[in-house]
C-alpha cells in the first residue's frame, strides 16, 4: 500500500537500532526522508549504510539525549539541512532495567534520568516539531511507549512512570484542537518484550536459556518475543495519509502478552 509519504521529512530519535531503526527504514521504504539521532557514530554510521538502500535523503546526528540541549541540536541541524519536516517518531527511550529491585535503594538519579529519557526527550523533540507540522497543515506525532505506562501494570516504577507519562502526553496533545484541526496526529504505541540483539532480552536468554524459555512460555500468548519490524509496521502505518483518523490511540503491540482490556 503507497502510504503517501514519498518527499515528506521524518526524524526517528534513537534510529540507530531496533524498534527505531526498524520503523526509519519502513518510512525510507515509503519514499520518505529520514533523519536518525543517538550517541554512537559508529551505530549511526552502520543505520545510515543500511538506510543508503531506500535512495532517500538521510540524516544521521550523533546526540546523547541525557545531555542539556541535545534535543535542540538535533532539531538546529534538521532546521539547517532541511528546513522542514512531517513526521515524528520519539523512539528514544528506556531504562526498564535500570536501577535495583528496591525501591529504597534506588538512587533518585534513576528516576530523572529514565524520565528525562523518555518523557522530557519527546516534549522537546516535539516541541520543536511542531511549527513545521503546522506550516505543513500536516503532521504526525507517534510515540513509543511501552504495555507498562498504558493500562497494563507492572514493570519499574520509574520506567512505569515515565511510558505513562509519555501516553498522557499523546493523548492530551491529541484533543488540542489548534493542533489536530491543522492535520496533525498524536498517537502512542505499546510494545511488549520485543527480541533486539545486544539488549536485555538477548543477555538473559544467554545466561540461563531455560529459565528465558519457561518465562516466555508463561508469559507470551504466542511463544515468542515480538520483532522490531512488527512494531514498525504499525508506526509506518500511523504516519501514513490513510491512518488521519486515528488520533489519540495507544496501540498495544505486544502478541496478547499484556492482560489488561
Ligand atoms: N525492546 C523492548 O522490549 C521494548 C519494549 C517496550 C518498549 N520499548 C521502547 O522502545 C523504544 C526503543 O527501544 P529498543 O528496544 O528498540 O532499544 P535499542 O535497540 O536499545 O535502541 C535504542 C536506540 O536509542 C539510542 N539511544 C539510547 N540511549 C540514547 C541516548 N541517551 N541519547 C540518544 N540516543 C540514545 C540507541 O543508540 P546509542 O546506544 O548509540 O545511543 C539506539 O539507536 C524505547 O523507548 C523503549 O523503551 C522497547
Amino acid at each position: 500500500m503507497d502510504f503517501g509519504l514519498s518527499g515528506k521529512f521524518a526524524l526517528v530519535t534513537g534510529g540507530s537500532h531496533g524498534i527505531g531503526l526498524a520503523s526509519a527504514k519502513q518510512l525510507a521504504a515509503q519514499g520518505c526522508n529520514v533523519a536518525i539521532c543517538s550517541r554512537s557514530q559508529q551505530r549511526l554510521d552502520a543505520a545510515k549504510d543500511e538506510l543508503k538502500a531506500y535512495g532517500v535523503r538521510l540524516l544521521a546526528v550523533a546526540a546523547d539525549v541525557l545531555e542539556a540541549g541535545a534535543a535542540d541540536r538535533v532539531m538546529d541541524i534538521i532546521d539547517r539541512e532541511w528546513g522542514d519536516l512531517h513526521i515524528l517518531i520519539n523512539n528514544v527511550g528506556g531504562g526498564g532495567r535500570w536501577g535495583k529491585e528496591s525501591v529504597e535503594e534506588t538512587e533518585l538519579l534513576v528516576w530523572s534520568e529514565v524520565y528525562e529519557k523518555n518523557a522530557m526527550a519527546a516534549v522537546r523533540f516535539t516541541r520543536r516539531a511542531l511549527p513545521h507540522m503546522r506550516r505543513n497543515k500536516w503532521g504526525r506525532v507517534v510515540t513509543i511507549t511501552s504495555i507498562y505506562g498504558g493500562k497494563e501494570g507492572g514493570g519499574r516504577p520509574w520506567f512505569t512512570m515515565a511510558k505513562a507519562a509519555e501516553t498522557g502526553l499523546m493523548k492530551s496533545l491529541s484533543a488540542m484542537t489548534y493542533l489536530v484541526r491543522e492535520g496533525i496526529t498524536f498517537n502512542a504505541v505499546a510494545p511488549g518484550g520485543i527480541d533486539i540483539a545486544g539488549t536485555g532480552f538477548d543477555d538473559e536468554k544467554r545466561r540461563d536459556p531455560a529459565a528465558f524459555q519457561r518465562m516466555i512460555d508463561a508469559d507470551y500468548p504466542l511463544g515468542r518475543l515480538g520483532t522490531p519490524e512488527e512494531v514498525a509496521a504499525v508506526v509506518a502505518f500511523l504516519c501514513s495519509v490513510q491512518a488521519s483518523l486515528v488520533n489519540g490511540a495507544n496501540i498495544t503491540v505486544d502478541g496478547g502478552q499484556s492482560r489488561s482490556l
